[in-house]
């Protein structure tokens, strides 16, 4: 642990800021500070700002802010790790013993296999590639044209063809690759007739990853023998390909995210339905891979956007196994809306015969999940069927299926949902809270929009000390309510501990995951020379605050201890003196 955090540091001091995000966005200097368009929202004027000073980065217009990690991290859309990895590279710094690295030789060895096994698929993605603009490539060719692609989409998702099963071995083999691994990582097959392209005579959609590089192919078949064979045949399970971790034009949704920022994703079924989309103006749409939404896709669309749209063909979103996908969403924190497409119509049909603005329309139309999954419970049992008989035979059982439903909320949300439901079925809304409460409702932890001026003064006090301000004391802890200062107190602590001065651009490592008005509280505090006396000044006022506070916890601890023990003097006397000590900090 300490050898990380010393990690840490090293990078930060390797990793100027400025340099860093100055190699992926354009920066234009103002005095000290440097600003820009901000990468994380749609904006024409900057309010984008790096402080050189601080390290830090800033935009004033969507308050999203951090340290050099964390711009990486939010850029790159990858894990606070793999941040560090890019940076340690870029400043030559050798990454830390890990327990993934721990056993050096075999890490390497299996690395270097899946090095080897992205570069086949590279290579096999560039001989589709000149195969489908080539004499050879006219039958595809004319089927994407068919199908109403252009060239820029076509070339845009390195749409590929495999002339047969002999042409993708021999060109690999020629290359030097050692064929077993070709094998390996599921591009080629072997049988009675030796090495064979694993999906030869097919269109090839490749699939990348989120770094851009490609993991595997989806293989469409043309002619009827083929079909007969599966429309689609993917690339097999392969150290480098999970099929069900991986969503297709993830890439894309990442490099539309660098260039836009993403107001929100659409999950659809099909390859071909990406494809469609991306032509006609959406291009943050994603294809799952045939299965159920799992908890890692549910990490890579949360890295992207806030808000996924699912678009599935016909029913199949009201499948068991589909809503239990969109579940996974939700609880990674997703805002899920389900559209619906008529006439049991794929989004590349509906698109190609009512066009881009109608599937706008859909798009508007989208219900949210608890309303989605109220629509699919009045489905199966008609609580509105003219039929009185049916009716009342459907109503416990929606009840039932809506009760399971507002238990995955949270409190906000089941506080409005309660409402809606007490008003489609008749119940009351005491009935759903009891039945709620039965079961032990969860209570989640909500911070407050509007912070109180207790709330204010803990954070600005610690932003005192984690500025290093000779007026303020680590000792002069607050009672820390939320997770964001116990947290820094924590960091800050064990800087005096150690006899380390605390540092700013520490707060996103040690605090990582809060809200933006968390870290604004502490970063936005001017420390200016000009400042130094009003901070003080106010320093000492929030110190009353929380000495007042921590006070009057004790007086009730105090209270809870006379109300045991009521004929006790010395708790009474010690009461006087502690409501007596209150009372002077207030009014000194
Ligand atoms: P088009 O018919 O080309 O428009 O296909 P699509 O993109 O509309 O796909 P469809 O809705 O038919 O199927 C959805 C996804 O399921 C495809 O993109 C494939 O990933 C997968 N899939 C479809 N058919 C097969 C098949 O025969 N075998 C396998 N393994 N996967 C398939
Ligand atoms: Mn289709």
């Amino acid at each position: 642990m300490a050898d990380w955090s010393d990690f840490i540091q090293q990078i930060k001091r390797n990793n100027d800021i400025v340099d860093v995000i100055g190699s992926y966005l354009e920066l234009r200097r103002t005095g000290a500070n440097f600003m820009a368009r901000c990468p994380f929202h749609g904006e024409k004027t900057p309010s984008f700002n790096v402080n050189r000073n601080l390290q830090i980065y800033k935009c004033f217009g969507c308050g999203e802010s951090g340290d050099v990690i964390k711009f990486v991290e939010k850029y790159e859309s990858c894990s606070f790790v793999e941040a560090c990895e890019i940076l340690a590279k870029r400043a030559g710094i050798p990454m830390p013993e890990t327990s993934t690295t721990r056993d050096e030789k075999e890490y390497k060895e299996r690395k270097a296999k899946k090095d080897a096994y992205f570069a086949i698929c590279k290579d096999a993605a560039k001989f589709y590639w000149s195969i489908y603009r080539s004499e050879k490539g006219a039958v595809a060719r004319s089927y994407m044209q068919g199908r109403g692609f252009d060239d820029v989409t076509v070339n845009k998702f390195g749409i590929g063809y495999s002339p047969d099963n002999f042409s993708l071995p021999s060109y690999l083999r020629s290359l030097g690759y050692n064929m077993q691994d070709c094998v390996k990582c599921g591009v080629l097959q072997i049988g009675q007739r030796g090495f064979t392209d694993a999906l030869s005579g097919r269109l090839i959609v490749p699939i990348f990853n989120m770094q851009g590089q490609v993991i595997a192919f989806g293989g469409r078949g043309l002619d009827e023998y083929t079909i007969a064979r599966g429309k689609y045949k993917n690339t097999a399970e392969t150290p480098i390909f999970v099929k069900k971790d991986s969503l297709f034009a993830i890439n894309i949704a990442k490099e539309q995210k660098q260039q836009t920022a993403l107001p929100y994703l659409v999950v659809v079924e099909g390859y071909m339905d990406v494809i469609a989309m991306y032509q006609a103006g959406f291009k943050g749409a994603v294809a799952s891979m045939g299965t159920s939404l799992t908890e890692q896709q549910a990490k890579w669309l949360s890295r992207l956007s806030d808000t996924v749209y699912i678009c599935y063909d016909g029913d199949s979103a009201g499948q068991k196994a589909t809503v239990r996908g969109l579940d996974i969403l939700d609880r990674a924190g997703l805002e899920v809306r389900v559209m619906t497409v008529p006439e049991k119509l794929d989004p590349d049909e509906y698109i190609k015969k009512y066009g881009a603005e109608a599937f706008v329309g859909l798009i508007d139309d989208a219900l949210p999940l608890p309303d989605y999954k109220l629509r699919l419970l009045e489905r199966a049992f008609p609580i509105n069927s003219s039929d009185p008989a049916q009716r009342n035979n459907a109503l416990p059982k929606y009840v039932k299926g809506a009760i399971t439903m507002l238990k995955s909320l949270d409190d906000v949300r089941q506080a409005r949902y309660i409402t809606a439901v007490s008003l489609t079925t008749g119940y009351s809304e005491d009935y759903f809270r009891r039945k709620l409460n039965e079961d032990g409702a969860e209570t989640q932890e909500i911070i407050a929009d509007n912070m109180s001026s207790e709330d204010k003064a803990k954070y600005f006090v610690a932003a005192c000390v984690l500025h290093g301000e000779d007026y303020a004391s680590v000792e002069d802890k607050p009672l820390c309510n939320t997770a964001f200062l116990s947290d820094l107190y924590d960091y800050l602590l064990d800087c005096k501990s150690k006899g380390t001065k605390p540092s700013v651009d520490m707060l996103y490592t040690v605090c990582p995951n809060a809200i933006e008005q968390q870290y604004a509280e502490i970063i936005d505090v001017d420390f200016s020379k000009a400042k130094y006396d009003v901070n003080k000044r106010y320093f000492e006022e929030c110190k009353r605050l929380i000495t007042v506070e921590k006070l009057k916890l004790r007086r009730e601890e105090l209270m809870k201890k006379i109300k045991n023990d009521p004929g006790n003097g010395k708790l009474l006397d010690e009461l006087t003196a502690l409501s007596k000590k209150i009372t002077d900090i207030r009014y000194d």
